[in-house]
């Protein structure tokens, strides 16, 4: 009965990064796609405006220029922080970050992100003191 624990143990080892679940895991899976990522590049894609059909949009207009502030969407719902310093539910869902970086850049940029912008912005976010 002693081979359970073991055996979880080497399972979990196996399965971590398909099972991300902390900021730094999370990065560390964008950063095996992209490269080192940069919290300098991430910030200035977070605030960067793109004007599109007349519309000037950015990450920063529903999660304002502060990602320790609460924002909100244009139908004006409460958006909590994208800070983990300021919401410990960020960042540790590898699913749902993904949805709405899918979402979000298709929103803003009329594109994906690339795994580096992702890269990019998490090691931002987690960046934030
Ligand atoms: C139209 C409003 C809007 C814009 C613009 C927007 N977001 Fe969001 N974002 C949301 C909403 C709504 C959620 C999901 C609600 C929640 O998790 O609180 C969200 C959630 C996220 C999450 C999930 C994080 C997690 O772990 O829960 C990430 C990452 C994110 N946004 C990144 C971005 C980036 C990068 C941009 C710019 C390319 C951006 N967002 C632009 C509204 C927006």
């Amino acid at each position: 009965m002693k081979m359970r624990p073991l055996i979880l143990a080497l399972m979990s080892l196996f399965t971590a990064s398909a099972l991300a679940d902390t900021p730094q895991q999370i990065l560390a899976v964008y950063q095996q796609q992209a490269g080192q990522a940069s919290a300098t590049r991430g910030e200035a894609f977070f605030h960067a405006k793109i004007t599109r059909d007349g519309q000037t949009e950015s990450c920063a207009s529903c999660h304002t220029d502060n990602p320790k502030a609460i924002g909100k969407t244009r139908a004006h719902k409460r958006i909590e922080p994208l800070a983990p310093v300021a919401n410990r539910d960020r960042l540790t869902d590898p699913a749902k970050v993904e949805k709405w970086f899918r979402r979000n850049c298709k929103d803003v940029l009329a594109r994906e992100c690339s795994a580096q912008e992702k890269a990019d912005f998490v090691a931002f976010l987690i960046s934030v003191k």
